[in-house]
């Protein structure tokens, strides 16, 4: 299976690890082989060898900085704009890893697009298009025979979506609440341990758990693009961010924190969503509550559901392998419907 990645930071860079490290275990466990033929990014220049790129050489190209880094060999173009590497790579699956826009979803809305026009599945862990334009996209894609996964846009790897999708299938879904934000939570844990607001951000941007622009983060609008996603994924509600409630945490301080452990109770920015609506927003729970132990970069959803009552999922919110694993969860299943 060829596959072009476009966006090669924390994401891309963690994916691309787990190809290399499991290369074998892949090939030997599942019969999977891929190939990534292309990689784009948006400043760091781009690569495309038909013939597959040595994962090695490109993650030291990337953190020596430039792609230009990458060794000359035959066959290797170099720097073709994305939608030129889209249409010529020749690849089954585009794999859209760039920087979420949760206001535009552009440009990887428009990649989607020219990747469904070159004939090939999508797999996506930026959130943009799919929290803005899931429909078109999905209606797109069915149009052309073409799969539409993102599991990696809501909860990382932890397969949130999947469990919605396919093992709860034949459920009815009717309320959703959880936390679905690493860093912040992350932030909140750290500061109830007296940490400052300023250095719980840093912390959580080096452990690649932020935004590139984390007040997307701490604004609370990533919780809420990732509410978008599910309110279409689970309810095929299109919601918009004009009809929610949306507050983050950085108006709370070290001595709100404080108070709450002194009242037995601890904040979380908790994501709620039904059929008609959703809202993401700091509250103040009992230490007793299930989501109260959900520390550090860990997240948590419950589904509320007709046949089997609540069922809470619980595992990494975001991160480096964390994320890289969500697109190779989605390769996978895309090679596991080839061979049916
Ligand atoms: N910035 C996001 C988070 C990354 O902290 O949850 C995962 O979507």
């Amino acid at each position: 299976m060829k596959l072009a990645l476009i966006g090669f930071g924390t994401v891309g860079q963690g994916f691309v690890e787990i190809l290399r490290d499991k290369g074998a275990a892949l090939r030997d466990q599942y019969g999977f082989a891929p190939q990534l033929v292309a990689v784009a990014t948006r400043s760091r220049g781009s690569l495309l060898l038909a013939s597959g790129l040595d994962y090695d050489a490109l993650l030291t190209a990337i953190a020596g900085g430039h792609l230009d880094q990458y060794p000359d060999m035959p066959g290797l173009q170099r720097n073709l704009s994305t939608e030129a590497l889209i249409q010529q790579c020749g690849a089954e699956v585009l794999l859209e890893a760039g920087t979420t826009d949760l206001q535009s979803g552009q440009p990887a809305l428009d990649y989607c697009y020219a990747a469904l026009d070159a004939n090939m599945h999508l797999v996506l862990a930026n959130k943009g298009p799919i929290a803005l334009a899931y429909n078109e996209l999905r209606e797109r894609a069915q149009a052309k025979g073409k799969r539409l996964l993102f599991e990696g846009t809501v909860m990382a790897g932890t397969p949130s979506l999947r469990l919605a999708l396919q093992a709860l299938a034949g459920c009815t879904i009717s309320e959703a609440h959880g936390i679905i934000n690493g860093t912040t939570n992350y932030m909140l844990t750290q500061m109830e341990g007296g940490m400052s607001y300023s250095e719980a951000l840093a912390q959580a941007q080096a452990l690649g758990y932020a935004e590139a622009d984390p007040t997307a983060d701490v604004d609370g609008w990533d919780a809420a693009g990732k509410a978008l996603i599910l309110a279409a994924a689970l309810f095929n509600q299109k919601l918009t961010f004009a009809n929610m409630t949306v507050r983050g945490i950085s108006q709370i301080s070290l001595e709100d924190i404080h108070a709450a452990r002194t009242a037995g109770e601890r904040w979380k920015l908790i994501a709620h969503l039904t059929p008609s609506g959703a809202s993401v927003q700091p509250m103040r729970i009992p230490l007793a509550h299930p989501l109260a132990g959900v520390s550090g970069g860990t997240n948590a959803l419950t589904l509320s559901t007709d046949l089997l009552g609540d069922v809470t999922l619980i595992g990494a919110g975001a991160g480096r392998k964390q994320t890289g694993f969500a697109l190779l969860a989605d390769v996978l299943e895309l090679h596991r419907m080839k061979q049916r």
